[in-house]
């Protein structure tokens, strides 16, 4: 069963761990709601370790809406929360407008967005037309170029007061959770504590509500970076890469296909064509 906002919230009130991962495509999300976790993330990490960009930046809410979609289709008893792609919830009026794609056409339960009190508006404004929203402050990969590259935030006492800040205003605006992305965890763990809302982390220590991981990562799928932050469940590429390779081989010596992987006719039919 889709888990709902208060149900979430009230995991967080209870000591529950919220789960969440990340999932692009019918597969992926299939699996994760297979595997029972209660949230999935169609995030716009999808342009870096599904299309192959540098980074998120280039990633449209036409290619949101694909992703979400098809997640969709793979979990539809999961609660799904896709990403606001890079510029396109600047605006009030264009962040209600994708938001409502989303949500309408792909089936998202809320939105997630990048970036802490100057976003508050924009967070009221969805909130008030009825988008559930999530935060996501400290790393923020849209504005990592700004943020000095892919660094753990608030470590200084001017960083970590803005970062609680960023979270309270956020929580005051509507948002219904917020992602902490590579704060400290004893930061995490202040913040988190200080919030009616569920703090989900990533690279935030155990002590927030929830955790969230990007599903190439954790499972070895994306050998371009590792995070220290990211765990590996599995080394799946080494797996696949090694599975390819056995493909070919077969094909090349004629072992695959053999009589069982084959249709056969019957001999009269064979004899008289
Ligand atoms: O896009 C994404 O996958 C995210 C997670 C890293 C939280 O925002």
């Amino acid at each position: 069963m889709k888990k709902t906002v208060p149900e979430l919230h009230k995991m967080a009130d209870d000591g529950e761990k919220i789960t969440m991962i990340t999932a692009y495509d019918y597969t992926m999300a299939r699996a994760a709601e297979s595997a029972g976790v209660d949230t999935i993330l169609v995030g716009d990490s999808l342009g870096m370790v599904v299309l192959g960009y540098d980074s998120t930046v280039a990633v449209t809410t036409a290619d949101m809406l694909h992703h979400m979609k098809a997640a969709r289709r793979g979990a539809p008893e999961t609660f799904i929360i896709c990403d606001l792609p890079f510029m396109s919830c600047a605006e009030i009026s264009a962040a209600l407008c994708n938001s409502g794609k989303l949500m309408k056409e792909g089936g998202a339960d809320a939105v997630k967005l990048e970036g802490g009190e100057d976003w508050a508006p924009i967070v009221r404004a969805l909130t008030k037309a009825g988008v559930p929203v999530v935060g996501h402050i400290g790393l923020t990969p849209q504005t990592a170029a700004q943020l000095g590259g892919f660094k753990v935030q608030g470590k200084s006492l001017d960083g970590a007061r803005q970062l609680l800040r960023d979270a309270q205003i956020l929580e005051e605006a509507g948002a219904i959770m917020i992602v902490l992305e590579a704060v400290p965890a004893q930061l995490a763990a202040v913040i988190t504590e200080k919030l009616r809302i569920p703090t989900i982390g990533i690279g935030a220590g155990p002590d927030a509500g929830g955790q969230v991981l990007v599903f190439h990562d954790m499972l070895g799928l994306f050998d371009r970076f590792t995070p220290k932050f990211v765990k590996q469940y599995a080394q799946l590429q080494g797996e696949i890469i090694s599975a390819v390779k056995t493909y070919c081989e077969e094909v090349k010596e004629g072992i695959f296909p053999d009589n069982t992987h084959s249709f056969t006719i019957r001999e009269d039919v064979l004899k008289n064509l």
